[in-house]
């Protein structure tokens, strides 16, 4: 007698979080965008000003960038339909993979879809089984995931923490190939990753490095060349990933590094094999784009003008803002449920940001994460800190005992409502549940 087989959808029918978050009034993501200027947006009719994109540089709505993007339209069509192997090869994207080669100071520049392929292909082409990737604990999901498809195994070390890195390379097997893979700005957190000791000690135990510059790129080093310039480390660091999703204000991704490595990543990178190519539009945004970088150094000037500000105003209103070296300003809250409502009462309040929670942060420290732009003014600026200011006395932020020992919670979301709970909730809010 065979049991009747697991149903694959029980787990959708059981699914909860979502609908609890919304039947309590504060569900914070997918968030529907009308309209957008880059700093501020149109969220139901109304004006909000955007601290919750990676828009860094204010790209994504120049208006030289958008022409490329209809230009390149217009003259090559709105998409590639198939892949660069086999007849989805423009010369706009040889031109994109000239121009970062030589921003870069690489041999040569391999372009992928996306950021999150970019490190799935590299990393699982360029390691074999027995070889191991030592990834900082805080990395993100696209590296972790790029592991998991890699025939090498994950070793974790602790965050940002050479000594911790130097313990596993020493007990791993002695014949294994070795990669060290690091954010150079770590997306949740903001910290800057701690490069030149782990470099010198990848080099002592014969280790590749690999750092992923989506969030340094635009952001760090000389005209935004990334945390790995920024640390004079160029020759040093054997592979530069990098993301057009953020500073350079679209979407895509690619890896530099030399000649025979991305020789080899053109012919191995299923990811880049399988799929179709990166669209026309994209391509000659991110061309001007990269190009408007490095004649107007003065975008990086505002970037960085606009952090420091934005990192002085936080904590001199006893906000906890981490170790935070970059754009990106984690305000921590604590609770998930503390995090969730201080994000909707922003939202209410005219400003648009987003919560982090498990497991993109670590329990119990969850954030409302926000990010800043050359683009923001000194008025959007002061109203975000006063908003914030405000936000926190009337929901008694500092008060919470999440806020004071943040990381002591329990395994679970704790905005999950109980089966009463949950009645008398959707019963306010009806519609909320199924
Ligand atoms: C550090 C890091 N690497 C890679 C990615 C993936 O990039 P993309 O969004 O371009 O796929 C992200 C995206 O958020 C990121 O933060």
């Amino acid at each position: 007698m065979i049991d009747s087989p697991r149903d694959l959808f029980l787990k959708c029918r059981e699914y909860r979080d979502s609908y609890d978050a919304r039947a309590q009034g504060f569900y914070p993501y997918f968030r529907s965008i009308e309209g957008t200027r880059g700093n501020h947006v149109i969220c139901g009719g109304e004006e909000k000003i955007m601290i919750g994109s990676n828009n860094y540089l204010g790209l994504a709505h120049d208006p030289r960038v958008v022409e490329a993007a209809c230009q390149a339209t217009r003259e090559y069509g709105s998409g590639c339909t198939g892949s660069r192997l086999l007849n989805g090869s423009l010369r706009i994207h040889e031109e994109l993979e000239e121009a970062l080669a030589a921003f870069l100071d690489r041999e040569a520049v391999l372009l992928f879809s996306t950021g999150f392929f970019a490190n799935q292909g590299a990393l699982s082409a360029l390691t074999e089984e027995g070889d191991v990737i030592l990834c900082d604990r805080e990395n993100h999901a696209s590296i972790i995931d790029g592991c998991a498809f890699a025939p090498a195994k994950l070793i974790p070390f602790r965050h940002n923490a050479p000594e911790s890195l130097e313990n596993r390379l020493k007990r791993v097997d002695p014949a294994a190939g070795r990669l060290l893979a690091v954010d150079g700005v770590f997306s949740m957190s903001g910290d800057l990753v701690n490069l030149p000791p782990m470099v010198e000690i990848a080099k002592k135990h014969h280790c590749r490095v690999y750092v992923d510059e989506a969030h340094s790129l635009g952001v760090l080093g000389p005209n935004g060349r990334g945390s790995v310039h920024h640390f004079g480390l160029n020759k040093e660091v054997d592979v530069v990933m990098g993301t057009f999703s953020k500073s350079l204000g679209s979407m895509g991704g690619f890896i530099a590094g030399d000649g025979e490595m991305i020789e080899y990543l053109r012919h191995r990178a299923r990811c880049l094999i399988f799929t179709a190519s990166l669209a026309p539009a994209v391509t000659g945004g991110v061309l001007k784009a990269l190009q408007i970088m490095q004649e107007e150094p003065e975008r990086l000037d505002a970037l960085w003008r606009n952090t420091r500000k934005m990192h002085e105003g936080f904590l001199s209103m006893g906000f906890k803002i981490g170790t935070t070296k970059s754009p990106i300003v984690p305000i921590l809250i604590g609770s998930e449920r503390g995090s969730f409502q201080f994000a909707q009462r922003l939202f209410e309040e005219g400003v648009f940001a987003t919560p982090a929670i498990y497991p993109a942060v670590k329990y119990g420290e969850a954030i409302v994460r926000t990010s800043y732009m050359a683009t923001h003014s000194e008025e959007d600026l002061n109203r975000v800190l006063e908003v914030f200011g405000k936000l926190a006395k009337e929901l008694g932020t500092f008060d919470d005992p999440a806020y004071a020992n943040p990381g002591r919670r329990k395994n679970v979301f704790d905005f999950r409502l109980s089966e009463q709970g949950r009645e008398a909730a959707v019963r306010n809010n009806p519609g909320t549940n199924p």
